[in-house]
């Protein structure tokens, strides 16, 4: 099958979060299962000035955006058989710091910079001479697609488009913008009503993805079922339950080529579940490299994220207060709300042994910090699927979640009775519950049954292959529905 994916970061060479891993770690799988991957993503500042072998592609592109018409080259790469990489070049749009916004806010034209990167991928779907079965889209960045696809084909002349798929990775996001911008979609304003494009008087992007894909996935089955509640709905849970029929969840997998313990080059100590020596050994460089005491016997816990509302790390600082930190030990590694950030450095400046925050991203210590830390704390308030759970399970840092979407999915509760499991679950987003919980792993730590559920984790398979084959069977399903 040939399978042209449109996403706005793509490790390794974009990324702010888990949709960059997703599509790399889903491509890779496709191509690997011998179907034909391309996918099309921004020519960021970042792209430009660090990936050394890009080919010019003999492709120009002159689109209209509004009454302007905007010129466009196009770069490709080809990493692998069955996997290109082709890399939209718009400067004023895309040769800038950051991928969405900076230090003071999103910028002002992200929905203008989206509506021509949609575009620009539907001109490669329609005029590429490799003609895709399917179009995979990620997130509001390109849920414009669709529509333009329907009309495109309906309007002007474009036979046998190719079916197209939604994947939503967080519903919170949903490309809102003030209705001025839909001029440049060059898209009849019959497209702007409450069963379209609008939404409140408002462009939304993703509403748009919904209403016109072919079909809609989110990144895990809970999560799947999770919109459709007002809770977890954003506003959208009703359009949502008008495709319930044609939606569903598919986990992500993990890269463990990348996300291993036994050939990593961003870890001190190589270890297996075989073998533990080298994760005590990464304890102590990890204490080492942050300051703390040096201890291989004090309880550690983790966190990597991103510092948003979504993650839940607001109770996080509140149970650090509840409990007491000279008898554990506590990483932050995360960038994103600074009095968040201040909240954390508040506390590693009075607990200067036991408690490191490092704000910034830093590939190699979230490497580090999964190999080096006991327990990796994810209080998320909705985690549509959720990976550093599931990197810290392989690297036997044992998972603490709120059971929401995907970390539900993947983490098995290790009961108070002593019953083994994978992870330490809670309930309801409150400071206290995780308190409990966390109190619940300091009486775990030095019981035999740590080791034993740690193992357990370790041994959990969460390979992109699966996944990837519900994606195929699902795309193939999709292009015969289209070609009837
Ligand atoms: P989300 O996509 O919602 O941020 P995920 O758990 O799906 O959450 O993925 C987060 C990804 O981003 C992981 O690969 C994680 O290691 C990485 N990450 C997040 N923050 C940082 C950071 N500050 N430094 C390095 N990696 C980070
Ligand atoms: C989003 C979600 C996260 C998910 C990732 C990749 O950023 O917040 O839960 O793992 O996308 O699908």
């Amino acid at each position: 099958m040939r399978i042209l994916a449109a996403t706005s970061e793509l490790h390794p060479y974009s990324k702010t979060g888990g949709l960059a891993d997703m599509v790399a770690g889903l491509s890779n799988s496709l191509a690997e299962q011998g179907h034909e991957v391309r996918i099309v993503t921004p020519l960021y500042k970042c792209v430009r000035e660090s990936v050394a072998n890009l080919k010019p592609f003999d492709w120009k592109m002159q689109l209209p955006l509004g009454a302007q018409t905007i010129e466009a080259k196009v770069w490709t790469i080809h990493p692998r058989d069955n996997l290109t990489i082709y890399f939209i070049d718009q400067p004023d749009f895309f040769n800038r710091d950051g991928l969405y916004q900076t230090e003071q806010g999103g910028f002002p034209d992200n929905p203008d910079r989206f509506i021509f990167f949609s575009k620009a991928v539907t001109h490669l779907a329609r005029y590429l001479d490799w003609r895709p079965d399917i179009l995979h889209l990620h997130d509001w960045q390109s849920a414009l697609i669709p529509l333009l696809v329907r009309h495109q084909s309906t309007n002007e002349g474009w036979e046998n488009p190719p079916a197209t798929c939604l994947t939503i990775h967080n519903l919170a996001y949903q490309g809102v913008c003030d209705k001025s911008h839909f001029e440049n979609t060059n898209l009849p304003w019959d497209h702007f009503t409450p069963d379209g494009v609008e939404f409140f008087g408002s462009i939304n992007f993703l509403k748009a993805g919904i209403v016109y894909s072919d079909w809609v996935s989110t990144v895990s089955r809970k999560y799947a079922s999770e919109i459709l509640t007002p809770e977890f709905g954003c506003g959208l849970e009703a359009i949502l339950t008008k495709r319930i029929s044609t939606l569903s969840g598919i986990l992500n997998g993990v890269d463990y080529g990348e996300w291993n313990t036994t050939n990593n080059p961003f870890i001190p100590f190589q270890y297996s579940a075989g073998n533990l020596d080298g994760k005590s050994k990464n304890k102590m460089a990890l204490q080492r490299s942050l300051g703390l005491k040096v201890d291989s016997n004090v309880p550690f816990f983790g966190t990597i994220s991103r510092l948003a509302e979504q993650k839940g790390l607001h109770l996080l600082i509140k149970t650090l207060r509840e409990l007491d930190l000279n008898q554990m030990q506590f990483v932050l590694l995360g960038t994103g709300d600074v009095s968040l950030a201040n909240q954390f450095n508040n506390l590693a400046k009075e607990f200067p042994q036991n408690v490191a925050i490092h704000i910034g991203y830093d590939r190699q210590l979230a490497h580090l910090i999964e190999a080096g830390t006991d327990f990796f704390v994810m209080p998320s308030l909705y985690e549509p699927c959720g990976l550093n759970q599931l990197y810290s399970l392989r690297y036997g840092s044992i998972p603490i979640v709120r059971a929401t979407g995907g970390l539900d999915d993947t983490i098995q509760d290790i009961d108070s009775s002593g019953a083994p499991g994978t992870g330490l679950k809670f309930l309801n987003p409150l400071a206290s519950e995780l308190t409990e919980t966390m109190r619940r792993a300091l009486r775990l730590y030095p019981t035999s049954n740590f080791k034993r559920c740690q193992l357990m984790g370790m041994k959990q398979d969460y390979s992109w292959n699966l996944s990837a084959k519900s994606y195929a069977n699902l795309f193939t399903n999709l292009c015969m529905q289209n070609l009837r």
